[in-house]
């Protein structure tokens, strides 16, 4: 009987943990502060993002995002996690969820499957691919609709404070993207 109980609560457990929105799982939330993008050739690449008041208290990143290019090789990525518990500029140090620069391609299948799209989930139409990238990257503008964090694949507990991800995206000489977005966290209040 016990067995059969504890295999109850287990398979239960595992049932919520699948279906909940896993906002349930982390115990801190996201508010986003601020969004701004550069780029050194608009005619290959160029992002047009603003914080949106989504409703009292409640912000979320809208806009485009255009996509000029053809994918190879040559295009990289370069993710720089920063973070600052006052929110002061010269407070911001580099943190180790920090990516290297690497080939987009090889970051489509893993930080863009696994946890970009999932915290943004259905607040953008950039492409998924549940089971691997599959070429071609569309050369198209991406829309985003009140994109917020969702924690997903992100660690339960984190330092309060502010977080500034910095996405670099380059196809040299043709282009060199920055999207740089700050983010507050806090804990949750129970
Ligand atoms: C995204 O949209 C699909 C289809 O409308 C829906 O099944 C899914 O639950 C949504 N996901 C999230 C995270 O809202
Ligand atoms: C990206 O842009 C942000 C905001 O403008 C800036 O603070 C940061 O230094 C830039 N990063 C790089 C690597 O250029």
């Amino acid at each position: 009987m016990y067995s059969f109980y504890v295999h109850l609560l287990f398979s239960v457990c595992i049932f919520v943990y699948l279906y909940n929105d896993c906002e349930a799982r982390t115990q801190w939330e996201a508010t986003p502060i601020s969004i701004d993008g550069h780029t050194t050739n608009p005619s290959a690449m160029d992002s047009n993002l603003r914080l949106e008041r989504i409703s009292r208290g409640e912000y979320g990143f809208s806009g485009t995002f255009f996509w000029g290019i053809d994918m190879d090789d040559s295009v990289m990525v370069e993710m720089r996690i920063l973070n600052s518990y006052t929110g002061k500029e010269a407070d911001y140090k580099l943190t180790p969820f920090s990516i290297q620069p690497q080939k987009f391609t090889d970051y489509i299948n893993t930080f863009y499957k696994d946890l970009l799209i999932p915290n943004l989930g259905n607040c953008t139409d950039m492409p998924k691919y549940e089971s691997g990238y599959v070429p071609p990257w569309p050369k198209t503008t991406f829309n985003f609709n009140h994109c917020t964090v969702s924690g997903e694949g992100l660690p339960e507990v984190l330092a309060e404070g502010f977080y500034r991800a910095e996405a670099i995206i380059t196809a040299l000489p043709t282009v060199s993207v920055n999207v740089s977005a700050v983010l507050r966290i806090k804990t949750k209040m129970f």
